[in-house]
């Protein structure tokens, strides 16, 4: 999936995206969300989106986002401005595959439904180790490829659609494990029905 097919993907997703996916989606921010914050520190959040997870942190982390679609950033600053987010220090409009931060600039990185969505994961996911500082955590959400069985086949023919839902059904987990400079810390399959998993992977 090419960048301006997400981009146009989201912006016919923004005004919905909350009501569509915000409770399906909601156990993996919480418990994602839930984690960072019992850490503290600087706090990546890569694909915010509306940014549905911002009002969950807790006062003892200072969070930077970034996305590339400006319809959902804005919802996202919409929401900082009426919720009165102290917390979140800036939005910035941002492609994952070039994170202008410099290295090791954040205890920890989040990408939540986010890295089957992206052109290139593997390169995001690069991006993200080398913002995140030694013995910092990412923390990944996402949906990943069942392998087998109806859902598998359910998976390929949505993913034949991948750029018009702005989102690759059949993404596989091994692209992710096995990143050089990661080693897995946890690992929990979420609700509704296991279809989202929890990763959180420990920067070496
Ligand atoms: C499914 S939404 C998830 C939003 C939010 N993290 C959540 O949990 O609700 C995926 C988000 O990733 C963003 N995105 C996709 N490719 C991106 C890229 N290369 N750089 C930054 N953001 C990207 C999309 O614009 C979209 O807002």
């Amino acid at each position: 999936m090419e960048i301006e097919a997400i981009q146009s993907a989201y912006a016919r997703w923004a005004p919905v995206y909350d009501l569509a996916f915000g409770l399906a989606t909601s156990s993996g921010r919480h418990r994602a969300v839930g984690r960072i914050s019992r850490r503290g520190g600087r706090v990546l959040e890569v694909g915010v989106g509306t940014g549905l997870a911002l009002p969950l942190y807790g006062p003892g982390v200072e969070v930077t986002g970034i996305d590339f679609s400006a319809e959902m950033l804005e919802r996202a600053r919409e929401r900082v401005r009426t919720r009165r987010l102290g917390n979140v220090k800036a939005l910035y409009h941002m492609d994952a595959r070039h994170l202008a931060f410099a290295d090791e600039s954040f205890d920890s990185v989040a990408a939540m439904h986010v890295l089957s969505v992206v052109p290139e994961p593997e390169r995001v996911l690069a991006e993200m180790v080398r913002v995140t500082r030694p013995g910092g955590e990412i923390v990944i959400t996402s949906h990943f490829a069942a392998g087998r069985g109806l859902m598998a086949r359910i998976e390929g023919l949505a993913a034949r659609h991948a750029d018009k839902l702005g989102w690759h059904a059949d993404f596989s987990r091994t692209r992710i494990l096995g990143a050089p400079g990661l080693s897995l810390a946890h690992e929990r399959r979420l609700p509704p029905f296991g279809m989202m998993t929890l990763l959180v992977l420990r920067r070496d």
